[in-house]
């Protein structure tokens, strides 16, 4: 009946090629399926990354735009400077060296850096519109009918993001035209000035190393932004009953992302967007489903027909 109701032709599901999907233990997946369909939708919540997660990885053969690299300035002085900043830290982020307390410390301070030059350079909040318009970035294919199906059947999305809670909610706004009550932003949230110009961030810092840390207090619903109604699947206690989750992420990081829950069961759907036969050994056995070769939502909208 959901197939029927959104429209998904056979055709479009049949673009999940056998060679794009990989289950490490399709047993442990079936009876965590069953478990979460026996629970009913009542009971799930979906919590997800943004950049390189629900976005296409690559566009047109180049990397796609993050919500953090999309952002361009009308003073083009603190882009150089940005940039300049992302040359240093980004081989930091991805270091196998470097000790976790130190990576965070550096993770830190570019994150802090980057947000005093975001305010220092004035950005605005026309700044934010244009720069969207002008993006390389595009959602995968799939997940406004994954949107759409989870707001129909009263399931929450948690989109959670180490970039800006302003630019993911354009990039929401601008690419799929709708408002959805059941999605959240826990990322970056800025602060403007009654003229427009960025003056501050809202509460703790969220980086890519403390994803996980009072991550569900942060929350703010989007029709805060979008101007939507409230409704008791934005409430944050609601959210933390849920204890069965569907996660979906790009990195091994973003496992980390349901660790505010008390969860009872978890299905995690990895993207594996580069690097794949380094880390397919890791992400097979981190995550129940892994998507290779930027593989679009579909997959996941029929895993959740499945459980829901
Ligand atoms: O995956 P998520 O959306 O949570 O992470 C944000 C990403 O943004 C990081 O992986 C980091 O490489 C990138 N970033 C950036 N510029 C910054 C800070 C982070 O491109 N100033």
């Amino acid at each position: 009946a959901y197939r029927a109701e959104v429209g998904m032709e056979r055709s479009d599901r049949s673009k999940v090629s056998d060679g794009m999907v990989v289950v490490g233990d399709p047993q442990l997946l079936e009876n965590k399926k069953a478990a979460i369909r026996n629970a009913g939708p009542g009971k799930l919540q979906v919590i997800a990354d943004f950049d390189a997660t629900l976005t296409k990885y690559r566009i047109n053969g180049c990397c796609g735009q993050t919500s953090h690299n999309l952002l361009q300035q009308s003073n083009p002085e603190y882009d150089i400077k940005r940039q300049e900043l992302y040359e240093y830290y980004h081989p930091l982020e991805f270091s196998p060296i470097i000790p976790i307390e130190e990576k965070t410390k550096l993770m830190v301070e570019w994150w802090e850096k980057t947000h005093a030059l975001l305010i220092e350079g004035g950005l605005t909040c026309d700044d934010i519109k244009k720069s969207v318009e002008s993006a390389t970035i595009e959602f995968r294919e799939g997940v406004f009918e994954l949107f759409e199906f989870l707001e129909e059947i009263g399931v929450p999305v948690l989109i959670f993001s180490a970039g800006l809670a302003d630019i993911i909610e354009e990039v929401l706004r601008q690419k799929l035209r709708k408002s959805f009550k059941n999605i959240k932003i826990v990322s970056n949230r800025m602060i403007f000035s009654k003229d427009g110009h960025l003056v501050s961030f809202k509460g703790k810092t969220i980086h890519v190393l403390n994803k996980n840390e009072h991550a569900l207090d942060m929350a703010a619903p989007l029709h805060d932004h979008l101007g939507g109604n409230d409704g008791p699947i934005n409430d944050n206690a609601s959210v933390k009953k849920r204890t069965n989750v569907l996660l979906l992420g790009d990195h091994m990081g973003d496992l980390g992302m349901s660790d505010g829950l008390n969860y009872e069961n978890r299905i995690a759907v990895g993207f594996l967007n580069d690097n794949i036969e380094k880390s397919i050994g890791n992400y097979q056995e981190a995550f129940d489903v892994v998507y290779l070769n930027d593989a679009p939502m579909w997959g996941v909208v029929e895993l959740v027909s499945q459980i829901c």
